[in-house]
């Protein structure tokens, strides 16, 4: 794969610089995505019933259980290559942002630092009423664990359906996209608002976009560069490209 001239100066000169990711880079180091036909979670699942307050409050130990399940997935995993090249990427740009939707950690556990998750971590847990943060949970296999401050029912760190997401990190991310000179928008299917309106929002200020996504996606006739294939096989490139 060859990238344009003008694609490869661009990121050696620019200043401020935002990533945004989707399941996809985390496809690589063995995680399933949500959308994919046939591996996708919500080709099993309905996402309804599984992320969603009103599926918690139905069933909370299926939920419960069901994200220990995917806690325990992500235990078992490492970044891959396409984690590991956006963090060289931050090393080199003044002003980089990785605003990502995974609520997996893996960004982090490669060493990226200037992270916006914009849905959550699946590693946290919380009291479901009076948001406390808890380390510790007992794993009692007939009930959900409880908060010791208040008795309510502890449940993941994640922003379901129908929830609002973390106003810092939002406002961040957004302030982020509207003011960077190029926006990488990579491994996502770009359908989930607001953080599908990033790459938009940037575009509509003038930044370059560039889409690293294994298939089209409603961004990929917006973008300036396209470019269809594994993130954990195009990003080193990148990297190779501007910097090796
Ligand atoms: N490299 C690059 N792209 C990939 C790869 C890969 N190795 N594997 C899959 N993809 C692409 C798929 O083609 C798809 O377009 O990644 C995209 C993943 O899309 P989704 O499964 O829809 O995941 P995402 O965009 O992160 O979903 C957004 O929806 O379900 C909610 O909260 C959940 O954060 C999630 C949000």
């Amino acid at each position: 794969m060859n990238f344009p001239a003008d694609l490869l100066s661009l990121l050696g000169r620019t200043s401020k610089l935002v990533a945004i990711t989707g399941a996809g880079v985390s496809q690589e180091s063995g995680l399933r995505t949500f959308r994919d036909a046939q591996t996708g979670l919500w080709a099993q699942y309905k996402p309804e019933d599984l992320a969603s307050p009103e599926a918690f409050r139905r069933d909370p130990k299926l939920i419960w259980d069901w994200y220990a399940w995917r806690r325990e997935a992500v235990k078992g995993v490492r970044p891959n290559a396409g984690h590991y090249a956006l963090v060289d990427i931050e090393a080199r740009i003044p002003e980089f942002t990785l605003i990502t939707q995974n609520v997996d950690g893996l960004h982090r556990m490669a060493g990226s630092k200037n992270v916006l998750e914009l849905h959550g971590n699946i590693q946290r847990v919380r009291c479901a009423e009076c948001y406390t943060f808890t380390e510790t949970w007992g794993d009692d296999t007939e009930s959900v664990p409880q908060c010791s401050i208040c008795s309510g029912l502890l449940r993941p760190d994640v922003v379901w359906f129908g929830e609002a997401l973390p106003r810092d990190q939002l406002e961040a991310a957004v302030e982020a996209a509207r003011t960077c000179e190029l926006f990488f928008s990579i491994g996502t299917s770009g359908v989930v608002q607001p953080a599908a309106s990033l790459a938009h929002a940037a575009r509509n200020r003038g930044a370059v976009v560039v889409e690293i996504n294994a298939e089209p996606t409603p961004l990929s006739s917006k973008a300036n560069y396209v470019f269809h294939g594994k993130s954990g096989e195009i990003l080193p490139r990148v990297v190779e490209a501007v910097w090796g």
